[in-house]
């Protein structure tokens, strides 16, 4: 059974005046101890699917569809109370701006104290304080943490707070959402490193969203490209970024300095994602794809299995390239 397992997951924006489709059809999993990127230009999707798998949108204005199942259950079914239950201890998530949500007037520590309290109310104030003391060691931080208030602290420090909270229960599915994109170069790749270090000791999967293409080549197992809503091929790291057989997915690579040799000039993609409450008939990357063909206009393509675990969806495939 894979940790996590989605099947066929749409979610949808109702707005005032239009329903927006911001993740259609998309069946992925996550294995134990498996690290995962997700990429793709801005508006593809990749935020709205790890907050709709973690039940994070406004469930007044978002329809989902789907199975998200979580250790065999389906998270889309849980009641508040099971999803209570499985956040932060299954599943926890980092944004980029998750310190945002600590208050500035208390200090770190006392505020750490509380959320460990919700889970664990019965639990004695010395061990909790002494848990609290051992997560920020895991994550490089003094002592002096646990009394600094939030101003106190760097870009850096904030996010290593960020990764302790959301290791507090040892999750077994850590979500990154750009967790480390405000940071300068060095700090990201200190804290990667530590965070590479914490999923082999304490056994957490990873799935991690990031702009950065070369942060997923040199912290995670597997790649899933989105466009537009729709997963576009997903694969292994070194199998998608190295020989990318979607059409999509070269041209993104294109728009990175190349992993393979020398520098390239970047060439991005022309052009602009479609309008996700119109009706997205064919191939939705067929407007922008130097490949498309009228087949492509009306027929969308489906998901073809290249080799282990690595699938794309594209009609060049379909004839077995
Ligand atoms: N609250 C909302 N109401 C309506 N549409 C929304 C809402 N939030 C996001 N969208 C739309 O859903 C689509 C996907 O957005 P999403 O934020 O998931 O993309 P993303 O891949 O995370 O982009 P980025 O890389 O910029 O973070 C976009 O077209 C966006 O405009
Ligand atoms: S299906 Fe057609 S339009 Fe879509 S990516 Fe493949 S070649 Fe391009
Ligand atoms: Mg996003």
């Amino acid at each position: 059974m894979h940790l996590l397992d989605l099947k066929n997951v749409n979610i949808t924006y109702h707005t005032n005046d239009k329903k927006v489709r911001a993740v259609r059809n998309v069946s992925l999993s996550v294995d134990e101890q498996e690290s995962v990127g997700i990429v793709g230009e801005s508006g593809s999707g990749k935020s709205t699917l790890v907050m709709g798998i973690l039940r994070l949108l406004p469930e007044n204005i978002v329809e989902t569809s789907g199975e998200a199942l979580l250790e065999g259950k389906d998270i889309f079914k849980m009641s508040q109370q099971e999803l209570h239950d499985c956040r932060w201890t299954t599943m926890s998530v980092i944004f980029q701006k998750s310190m945002n949500s600590l208050s500035p007037v208390h200090r770190i520590g006392k505020q750490m104290e509380d959320i460990y309290r919700v889970h664990y109310p019965n639990e004695s104030s010395e061990n909790i304080k002494k848990r609290i003391y051992e997560l920020l060691k895991i994550v490089n931080l003094s002592d002096r943490v646990y009394m600094s208030y939030p101003h106190e602290l760097s870009g850096g420090m904030m996010q290593r707070v960020a990764i302790a909270l959301s290791l507090i229960f040892q999750p077994k599915l850590l979500i990154m959402d750009e967790a480390t994109t405000a940071l300068d170069v060095v700090t990201q790749s200190q804290i990667l490193n530590e965070i590479m270090e914490l999923e082999k000791k304490m056994k957490i999967s990873r799935i991690m969203i990031t702009h950065d293409v070369s942060v997923v080549a040199s912290t995670c197992k597997r790649v899933v490209v989105m466009y537009a809503g729709e997963l576009m091929e997903q694969g292994d790291v070194k199998d998608v970024l190295l020989h990318p057989k979607h059409p999509y997915t070269q041209g993104l690579l294109r728009s990175f300095p190349s992993f393979k040799g020398a520098r390239e000039n970047l060439k991005g993609i022309e052009g602009n994602l479609p309008d996700l409450s119109l009706p997205l008939e064919g191939c939705v990357f067929a407007d922008r794809c130097p490949h498309a063909t009228k087949h492509c206009l009306k027929e969308k393509p489906k998901e073809i299995e290249t080799g282990n675990r690595w699938s794309v969806r594209c009609h060049l495939l379909e004839g077995g390239a």
